[in-house]
């Protein structure tokens, strides 16, 4: 059948609430064109992220039920403990509230002060991260990612021979090596085995640690599987392994393919840093067999990290992103190619030529993608970036198990509305923003 459906029947169902046009545009002006003030009540179909915002299985919720509240040792830690370590392989298991906080602890562990960090692309909260260590994060991302178009089925991959010359250039002064799959700045872009091999055996040459941030790992090792040859016939687990075995040690947010609402966690062979790790840990986050997190969400963790490697979830998951950039492509509207797992990148500097860079183009669609139909996307471009933004992207993030196929239908055809009136797109400016991560709670106001 060329249908592919969702694997799933619906158990429990969560109301959406419409609004009418004349209600959006008081919402929007109110919340100063910045849809990070909306509250999500005024929200019809929410793809602002797909972090956190997953529909957990009737096997979650009972797993919820059996969750050991102790303060040491629970079960729910044993639980969890098991099958981060038979995914990943990694002797030591860091449990954490999210990823960024296996960040803060990676980073504030590792000595990286005057020592650069190398990456495809550093997620903004790693980079940061590395920052406030006294770090400098460099990103290597490959040529082919820089161009939007371009249909290169690995565009997460590292520059290696870039990678190379920094390792030599700065030799000793590299602190790690941090691979993010797949690469969520470039537009949810896969890393490839090849490239990880690659990777390795130059971390391995150099004597430097080589980490994954392993948000989205199971997407990562589907498009492998589909997209490298000679991974075929592999299952997606096998190919999962494959790539936790090549690293050091991984950060992870459990928000996004852990299936879960809330959760992480940091894992590494080496015994010295995990003992410094644990002292940071017992001091911010929890007990080491807690880390932040509540049995009931490590027990929520474990479930999700087995449903995820799921063959049929994921061939609906990928099936749901694609459709979704058809659904863009067909009304002209350029996207970054090929579409990965969690997301379309919508190019709107490149759909809206009339609107300047420095008139938010990216925020010009966010806006009328909510005024149109109630949908929340997020910019990442000029208003994310300031002027050292090379693109203006509008990401549209699908939640993991949550909006069924006629709701994509439904934003396609606000897209199609959107697509048609594009020449009537104006720019916005920025009345007020802070210091820093501006995106977050700057004020707006059309032109
Ligand atoms: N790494 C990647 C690749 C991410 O995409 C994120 C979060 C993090 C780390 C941080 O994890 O949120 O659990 O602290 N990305 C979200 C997003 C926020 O919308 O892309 P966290």
């Amino acid at each position: 059948m060329k249908t592919i459906i969702e694997p799933f029947r619906i158990k429990a169902v969560e109301p959406i609430r419409m609004t009418t046009r004349a209600e959006r545009e008081r919402i929007l002006s109110t919340a100063k064109y910045n849809p990070f003030k909306i509250a999500a009540r005024d929200i019809l179909i929410d793809l602002l992220t797909d972090s956190g915002t997953g529909a957990m299985s009737a096997e979650q919720w009972a797993a919820i039920m059996r969750g050991d509240e102790s303060y040491a040792g629970s079960e729910s830690w044993f639980r969890f403990e098991k099958v981060v370590r038979a995914l990943t392989g990694f002797k030591h298991i860091i449990p954490t509230h999210q990823g960024r906080a296996a960040e803060r602890i990676l980073f504030s562990t590792l000595n990286v002060r005057g020592k650069i960090v190398v990456s495809n692309h550093h997620f903004d909260t790693t980079r940061a991260n590395v920052a406030a260590a006294g770090g400098e994060p460099i990103d290597l991302p490959c040529a082919e990612s820089r161009d939007t178009a371009e249909p290169h089925p690995f565009k997460g991959n590292i520059d290696t021979a870039a990678l190379e010359t920094r390792l030599k250039t700065r030799a000793g002064n590299v602190a790690l090596i941090i691979v993010t799959v797949t690469d969520n700045t470039a537009g949810g872009q896969p890393v490839s085995l090849a490239n990880l091999r690659a990777v390795r055996k130059l971390a391995t040459e150099h004597g430097v640690p080589l980490f994954l941030d392993a948000a989205r790992f199971a997407e990562n090792a589907w498009l492998i599987r589909k997209r490298e040859s000679g991974q075929a016939g592999r299952s997606v687990r096998g190919i999962a392994h494959e790539m936790f075995s090549l690293a050091d040690g991984c950060t992870m947010s459990a928000k996004k393919d852990g299936l879960a609402n809330i959760g992480g966690f940091l894992a590494l062979n080496d015994d010295r840093l995990a003992a410094l790790e644990r002292d940071v840990l017992i001091l911010t986050e929890g007990f080491p067999t807690y880390g932040g997190l509540a049995g009931r969400d490590l027990d929520a963790i474990a479930v999700g990290l087995d449903e995820v490697l799921d063959e049929d979830y994921l061939r609906y998951r990928f099936a749901s992103t694609a459709y979704l950039a058809r659904a863009c492509r067909n009304v002209g509207f350029p996207i970054v190619e090929p579409p990965g797992g969690h997301a379309v990148y919508i190019d709107a500097r490149t759909a809206l030529p009339h609107i300047a860079p420095a008139a938010l183009p990216g925020q010009a669609l966010v806006c009328e993608l909510y005024l149109a139909g109630g949908i929340r996307a997020c910019e990442i471009g000029t208003l994310m970036f300031g002027d050292a933004a090379t693109h203006d992207l509008v990401r549209l993030a699908i939640p993991r198990r949550v909006y069924t196929q006629s709701h994509i239908d439904y934003v396609g055809e606000v897209i199609a509305d959107v697509a048609e009136r594009r020449n009537a797109l104006r720019g916005y400016r920025i009345l007020r923003e802070p210091a820093t991560l501006r995106h977050f709670t700057a004020e707006l106001a059309p032109m």
